[in-house]
């Protein structure tokens, strides 16, 4: 049965499809990373985004560019490679995010992943520079060389990404959250520091994958307040898990923003509001979709719902 055809009510498995979108983002993340790099770069390349992470982002990228092609029906072996290169590029940039997010500079962590961080395993410098290496490489694979993806998807797919990293995004929302230490932010303070450093490159994700597919005007709309609104339910969902969780079940260091005097969803609202609050960003994101005009959205209904049940 083809998506146009399948009813939106009808029981949709979210496992099997991530299994298969996720063997073949491994595939292509394990073909591509740190190949050629010199004197042990590469290594660490590999280290920072191998074996390990749920890959959401990646998710995301694919999920939204089905749901965009089964309303139009464009999918071609090119726009396919673009989708992947996309969610292969967004998951380097959040590796590399999580890897100077680690550092001694920074939130000075220990663990990712279930491993010791880059930094503690390769030494300051070298994580530094596999962070660096590996920003560059999303956009050099978004770019490839003799590539039947058009040029204006390339074009497009580099700015999305550039702007959820940059300092309107990622890196904006990270300097906010250095700054902030000890400080008793207000919610709309807080919520952008969580839209920029997080929120921002969850929902570029979706925006790409969106490009890949051609989207028109208003799926591409709903698409970016259900990226936005999970994007956001994201960081929530991670203030509340670093309180509620253990350091084995996360592979990170537990119990880190209270240490170190982060503001965050749960020391401004407690506990409950910022669960409830979680619960009310993923109906927001639920609506969104209702409104795309999308004939299959089961995929992304599912991720958004385990961004905000997730336990790690
Ligand atoms: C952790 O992101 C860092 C934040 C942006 C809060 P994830 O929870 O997606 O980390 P991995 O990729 O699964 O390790
Ligand atoms: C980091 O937020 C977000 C990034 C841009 C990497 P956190 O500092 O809360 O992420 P974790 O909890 O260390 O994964
Ligand atoms: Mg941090
Ligand atoms: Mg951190
Ligand atoms: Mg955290």
């Amino acid at each position: 049965m083809s998506a146009m055809s399948m009813p939106m009510g009808s029981a949709f498995d979210v496992a099997p499809w991530s299994q298969n979108h996720l063997t073949r983002v491994e595939q292509a993340l394990s073909q591509w990373v740190g190949e050629g790099a010199p004197a042990g770069l590469g290594d660490a390349m590999r280290y920072a985004v191998l074996d390990g992470g749920k890959r959401l982002r990646p998710l995301l990228v694919l999920a939204a560019y089905e749901a965009v092609c089964s309303s139009a029906s464009v999918a071609t072996p090119a726009l396919d490679d673009a989708a992947i290169r996309a969610a292969c590029a967004v998951e380097l940039i959040h590796a590399y995010s999580l890897v100077h997010d680690d550092m001694p500079c920074m939130d000075n962590d220990v663990l990712r992943r279930g491993k010791p961080t880059v930094h503690v395993q390769f030494g300051e410098a070298p994580a530094l520079l596999a962070g660096d290496a590996l920003q560059a490489f999303a956009f050099e694979l978004l770019t490839p060389d003799d590539s039947l993806i058009p040029t204006a998807i390339q074009a497009t797919l580099c700015r999305l990404l550039a702007r959820a990293a940059g300092s309107a995004g990622m890196a904006g929302g990270q300097a906010i959250d250095l700054a902030s230490v000890g400080v008793a932010l207000a919610e709309d303070q807080l919520r952008q520091m969580h839209r920029l450093k997080t929120g921002a490159l969850l929902q570029g994700s979706v925006l790409m994958g969106a490009v890949c597919g051609h989207a028109a005007a208003t799926a591409y709309q709903a698409l970016s307040d259900y990226g936005a609104a999970m994007g956001l339910a994201f960081q929530v969902v991670d203030d509340i898990l670093d309180v509620v969780a253990d350091s084995a079940t996360l592979g990170k260091t537990a119990g880190k923003d209270a240490a170190a005097d982060k503001p965050t969803y749960v020391s401004l609202l407690g506990l409950a509001r910022a669960q409830a609050y979680a619960q009310e960003l993923l109906v927001e994101a639920h609506s969104a979709l209702a409104r795309s005009g999308l004939p299959d959205t089961r995929a992304l209904a599912a991720l958004a719902d385990m961004v905000v049940r997730r336990s790690y």
